[in-house]
């Protein structure tokens, strides 16, 4: 065990939302986790949202939600169920909460085997900024794309800051590599390009390199080793994020971690999962792995890397979960990974 520093400080307050389907199930596994590894410095606050509250109050995101996240340095986060067809007064929690909590960066690990690369999207803009119309009567559907230099200063200098801090933890040097089109989209991917080599300029010790995104694709497949910290506009980095995911290990096993400047809300990159809900048999490694980043974020550096050593192990050594190909329940594979703490 570990928890022997920071003893004095006072707890960190995380926030808990489990949610839907198996979000909760996964949560409290890797709640247990973080316990094992922190002991009494974490104060866990529950709170709700998704479908299920949505259902109950009308809500999908209660402002009693958002109040007692901005009491918080961050929260863990399973996932919410989306219905199918579109439902009156029901909008995704998650993404207004990104909007309410200023979580201006994604970031996805990719981390198996030779593999140790992070990817960090742009989470606000680009063609999420939801200004799309119709022209010519319905027959043609306009989608602008919005890249501003405020915000891609901010993604560039979070991804610098993030390419050092890994680097002082590898013992290697700091490589970022930059994904745009601009030899396309001259004016909007021109800006992303320009405003990166700015912001690149003041860290002078991370090695840059710019990479068109198709061919950014074909490499992350065949040579994914190479890289270190990516930095991608909103789509691109969606896109790259959920192939990266597919190249180390899938769904139930892979974290993110939604950033801003105060606050960090983490969450394994699945979703609710109903057609093994309530079974028992969810793989809560995924939702480890996001605590893991969640502890790092708020500074509790040891713990994080605690956590990402147990996870080594648990992956190559462990029971797996059905979806690993194995027969383990929740609880044996959460038995395993307390075991090695
Ligand atoms: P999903 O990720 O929930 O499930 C896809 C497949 O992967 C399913 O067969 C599921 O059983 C399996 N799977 C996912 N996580 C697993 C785990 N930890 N252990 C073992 N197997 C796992 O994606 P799907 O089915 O497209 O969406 C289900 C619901 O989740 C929808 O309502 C969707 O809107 C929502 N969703 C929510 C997200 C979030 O809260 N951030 C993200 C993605 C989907
Ligand atoms: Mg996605």
């Amino acid at each position: 065990m570990t928890g022997s520093r920071d003893r004095s400080a006072a707890p960190v307050r995380l926030g808990r939302i489990g949610g839907d389907g198996i979000g909760p199930e996964v949560v409290d596994a890797a709640a247990q986790v973080v316990d094992a590894v922190c002991g009494e410095r974490i104060e866990w606050v529950e709170a709700e949202m998704g479908w299920r509250t949505f259902e109950r109050g009308g809500r999908a995101l209660p402002e009693a939600t958002v109040e007692i996240l901005e009491g918080c340095v961050g929260a863990l986060f399973g996932a919410v169920s989306s219905p199918s067809h579109a439902v009156d007064g029901y909008q995704s929690p998650i993404v207004e909460l990104r909007r309410r909590l200023g979580l201006y960066a994604n970031v996805r690990p990719l981390c198996s085997g030779a593999v140790d690369a992070v990817v960090v999207r742009e989470n606000t803009e680009g063609l999420y900024a939801g200004r799309e119309r119709w022209e010519r009567e319905g027959e043609v559907a306009i989608a602008e794309r919005v890249i501003s230099r405020r915000a891609t200063d901010r993604i560039v200098r979070f991804a610098c800051e993030l390419a050092l801090s890994r680097a002082a933890r590898r013992g290697k040097g700091a490589r970022l590599t930059v994904v745009h089109k601009a030899n396309v989209l001259r004016l909007s991917d021109g800006l992303f390009r320009e405003t990166s080599l700015d912001v690149v300029a003041g860290f002078p010790e991370i090695e840059v390199e710019e990479q068109l995104v198709d061919s950014m694709v074909y490499r992350l497949i065949l040579e994914p080793e190479r890289y270190d910290v990516i930095v991608a506009p909103n789509l691109y980095g969606d896109i790259l994020s959920d192939a990266g995911a597919a190249l180390v290990g899938g769904l139930g096993v892979v974290g993110s971690a939604n950033c801003g400047e105060r606050f960090c809300l983490a969450e394994p990159v699945h979703g609710s999962a109903p057609d093994i809900a309530g079974r028992g048999i969810a793989n809560p490694i995924a939702a480890v792995a996001a605590a893991s980043l969640l502890l790092e974020r708020v500074g509790m550096r040891d713990a994080a890397a605690r956590i990402r050593n147990v996870l080594t192990e648990h992956r190559s050594a462990g029971p797996r979960t059905p979806d690993r190909g194995g027969r383990a329940t929740t609880e044996q594979a959460l038995a395993d990974l307390l075991a090695r703490v």
